[in-house]
C-alpha cells in the first residue's frame, strides 16, 4: 500500500513558517508583505480561491489587498490598476486571477505586471529565469509538488519523471523544475502515444492533464512516487458530487509506493507557495536575501 503524501500537513507547517519569518522581517526591517489579489468578475471557483488567498495572508500576518473588479471592467482600467500596484509600496506580490473574461488579454496583463511582483511565475522574464536557471519566481503549483517531492525522496538525482500534461501553470514548469533536480524528464499530453507505457517508467509520475481519473493503477511503476494536481469535481451517488484527481487513487494506491490524495494533497501547497513567493518577493524589493 503505498504511503500518503500528506500536502494538507505540509502546508501547513510552511505557512508556520511563513508567519515566524514575515515577524522577523517585521522585526529587522519594519516592512510587512502585501500581497494584492485581483479579481475581474463573479466565477463562484474564482471567487473562492481569491477568499482563501487573502484569509491565508493575512492569517500569516500580510497585508491583504483584494481587488473585485466587475465583468464589464475593460482591459484599460484593469492595467491602469496594476500600474498602480506595481508603483505602491506595500504591495510586493500581484496576483491576478484566472481566467480573464474574453475581452481582455491575459498576455497584456501578465506583461504588466512587474515582474519583482509576479509571485505566480507567469511573466515572461520569470519564465525565462526558470528555464535558464536564474533565480525568478516559479508558479506556485509545480513548486508546491517539487517541495513535496523534495521532502519527501530527498534526492531528486538521476530518476526518471514524467510529467503528464503541458500547460503553462504547471506541466512546463514542473519540467524545468524535475529537470533542475537531475530528473530525466518526459513531458506527455494529449497526442502521447502509448501513454500507458511512458507512465510505467516513471520513478516520479506528475499528473496534471485535468482529466478525472484517467491514469490508472496498471500505468504505475510499482514503488513510484505519484504527485496528483487534478482537482475534478464528479457526481457521486445520490445526486451528489466530489473531487477526484487525474489519477485513479484507488487501483495507484496498491502499486505506487507514495501518493499525493485529492483533497489534501497538492491542493493547499499551492496558497502556501504564494505566500511563499510573496515572502521573498517583500526581501528582495527591500534589498535583503531571505534564508530559509
Ligand atoms: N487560476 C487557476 N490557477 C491559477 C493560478 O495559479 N494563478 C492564477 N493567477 N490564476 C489561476
Amino acid at each position: 500500500m503505498a504511503e500518503i503524501i500528506d500536502g494538507k500537513a505540509f502546508a501547513e507547517r510552511l505557512r508556520a513558517k511563513i508567519k515566524r519569518h514575515t515577524g522577523e522581517l517585521f522585526a529587522k526591517a519594519k516592512v510587512i508583505p502585501g500581497l494584492a489579489v485581483v479579481l475581474v468578475g463573479e466565477d463562484p471557483a474564482s471567487q473562492v480561491y481569491v477568499r482563501n488567498k487573502g484569509k491565508q495572508a493575512k492569517e500569516v500576518g500580510f497585508n491583504s489587498f483584494e481587488h473585485k473588479l466587475s465583468l464589464d471592467t475593460s482591459e484599460q482600467e484593469l492595467l491602469d490598476l496594476l500600474d498602480q500596484l506595481n508603483q505602491d509600496k506595500n504591495v510586493h506580490g500581484i496576483l491576478v486571477q484566472l481566467p480573464l473574461p474574453q475581452h481582455i488579454s491575459e498576455q497584456k496583463v501578465i506583461d504588466r505586471i512587474n515582474p519583482e511582483k509576479d509571485v505566480d511565475g507567469f511573466h515572461i522574464s520569470n519564465v525565462g529565469k526558470l528555464a535558464t536557471g536564474l533565480e525568478g519566481f516559479v508558479p506556485c503549483t509545480p513548486l508546491g509538488c517539487s517541495m513535496l517531492l523534495k521532502d519527501y525522496l530527498g534526492d531528486l538525482s538521476g530518476l526518471n519523471a514524467v510529467v503528464v500534461g503541458r500547460s503553462n501553470i504547471v506541466g512546463k514548469p514542473m519540467a524545468a523544475l524535475l529537470l533542475k533536480e537531475s530528473c530525466t524528464v518526459t513531458i506527455a499530453h494529449s497526442r502521447t502515444k502509448d501513454l500507458p507505457n511512458v507512465c510505467r517508467a516513471a520513478d516520479i509520475l506528475v499528473a496534471a492533464v485535468g482529466r478525472p481519473q484517467m491514469i490508472q493503477g496498471d500505468w504505475i511503476k510499482p514503488g513510484a512516487t505519484v504527485i496528483d494536481v487534478g482537482i475534478n469535481r464528479i457526481e457521486a451517488e445520490e445526486g451528489k458530487s466530489r473531487l477526484v484527481g487525474d489519477v485513479d487513487f484507488v487501483s495507484a494506491q496498491s502499486v505506487a509506493g507514495a501518493i499525493t490524495p485529492v483533497p489534501g494533497g497538492v491542493g493547499p501547497m499551492t496558497i502556501a507557495c504564494l505566500l511563499y513567493n510573496t515572502l521573498v518577493a517583500a526581501h528582495r524589493i527591500n534589498g535583503m536575501e531571505f534564508v530559509d
